[in-house]
């Protein structure tokens, strides 16, 4: 059970477990200082001109506080939220149901919104410019369009792969932030406000544990906290010690870099059957059995970002480092490709 545990994390969406812990107030948001300070003086802005938000894009990896940060504005702004997701609004006239139920101000967020049908991504064009939505009802002959005005809202597009969004809908958004994976020091914050609400006794040093290993992700950390406590309460009298902490996350086979298994299947298959790259992302796919997509949202950017991986116009590249870690050496020629 323990094997994909971070891969599991990952790719749930959030849990009651996840609703619990999300902090609701800019105050209580935790690192990514930069995109914090930049969204509240946004809606400082707009409040003080008595003005509507503008439209927002949120890109990063997955469990980094996306959704989080949509309802800690719609929560600044006081307004209502609208929560969709791109692969859920099949039609242009789902589109106009949800904006014309909008009040002025209102927030309609869409999770993964690289994922809209073309057909529906393109009504929301004038609906973001002009707050106007242009449907065509009926068929044949009485086929005939209809214009509704919408009240001024806010949209708030959430993706992991910001990559994927086309430009004209990208170049809608009058912000866009991007979200970093989290330094250790924030994470062991995270996890000690969390420890607080869910009333777990955790040390420094515990938190400082879990926090290094947790991928540089809050989703993970507090899922981490979570065996953590259990086994803690099962094991050691409910106290999360740095010992006890690395005891726990040993059993989930994660490494003390937060690599888990299916990182070390990605290095391991470059390594040792491409002998270090350069492979094609789709090849890589197939030998390690997991989509192309995921592998390019979900683990990639963090083995790029702790330096055990290189994308190079060639292909997924293994570095000196990912060759240092399971003991190897590069090959010749790739030394001058890092
Ligand atoms: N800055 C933060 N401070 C404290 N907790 C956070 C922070 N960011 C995220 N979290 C916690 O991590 C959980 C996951 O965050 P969230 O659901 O917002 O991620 P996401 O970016 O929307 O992920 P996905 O791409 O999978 O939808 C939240 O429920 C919250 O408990
Ligand atoms: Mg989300």
């Amino acid at each position: 059970m323990t094997e994909r545990f971070i891969t599991d994390t990952l790719n749930s969406s959030a849990t009651e477990f996840d609703v619990s812990l999300r902090p609701h107030r800019f105050q209580d948001f935790i690192g990514q200082s930069k995109v914090r300070e930049r969204l509240e003086l946004f809606v400082t802005a707009a409040r003080e001109r008595e003005d509507v938000l503008d439209h927002i894009l949120l890109s990063g990896p997955p469990g980094l506080g996306k959704t989080t940060l949509a309802y800690i504005l719609a929560e600044a702004m006081g307004v209502n939220l609208r929560v969709t997701s791109g692969p859920v609004i099949d039609k242009a006239g789902d589109l106009a149901g949800l904006l014309t139920n909008l009040e002025r101000g209102d927030i309609l967020f869409i999770d993964e919104i690289h994922r809209l049908h073309r057909s529906v991504e393109e009504y929301l064009y004038s609906a973001m410019e002009d707050f106007v939505i242009d449907i065509v009802i009926d068929q044949g002959p009485n086929a005939r369009s209809v214009r509704l005005n919408l009240k001024q809202f806010t949209l708030i597009g959430a993706t992991t792969r910001s990559g994927l969004l086309t430009a004209p809908l990208r170049s809608r958004f009058g912000l866009t932030n991007r979200l970093d994976y989290y330094k250790p020091e924030d994470l062991q914050s995270i996890i000690e406000r969390s420890a607080r609400i869910l009333n777990v006794d955790v040390m420094p040093d515990g938190a400082h544990e879990i926090a290094a290993r947790a991928r540089g992700t809050p989703r993970i950390a507090n899922n981490l906290l979570r065996w953590v406590r259990d086994y803690a309460q099962v094991k050691a009298d409910n106290v999360i010690t740095q010992d006890i902490a690395a005891q726990a996350l040993a059993m989930l086979d994660i490494d003390e870099h937060g690599l888990d298994e299916m990182d070390k299947r990605i290095l391991d298959t470059i390594l040792n059957k491409f002998s270090g790259g350069p492979v094609g992302i789709g090849s890589l796919a197939v030998s390690v059995g997991e989509e192309a997509g995921t592998l390019e949202e979900v683990y990639e950017p963090y083995l790029i970002q702790e330096g055990y991986l290189k994308r190079t116009p060639q292909g997924r590249v293994a570095t000196g480092l990912a060759h240092e870690k399971f003991g190897m050496k590069p090959g010749r020629g790739q030394d001058e490709l890092f």
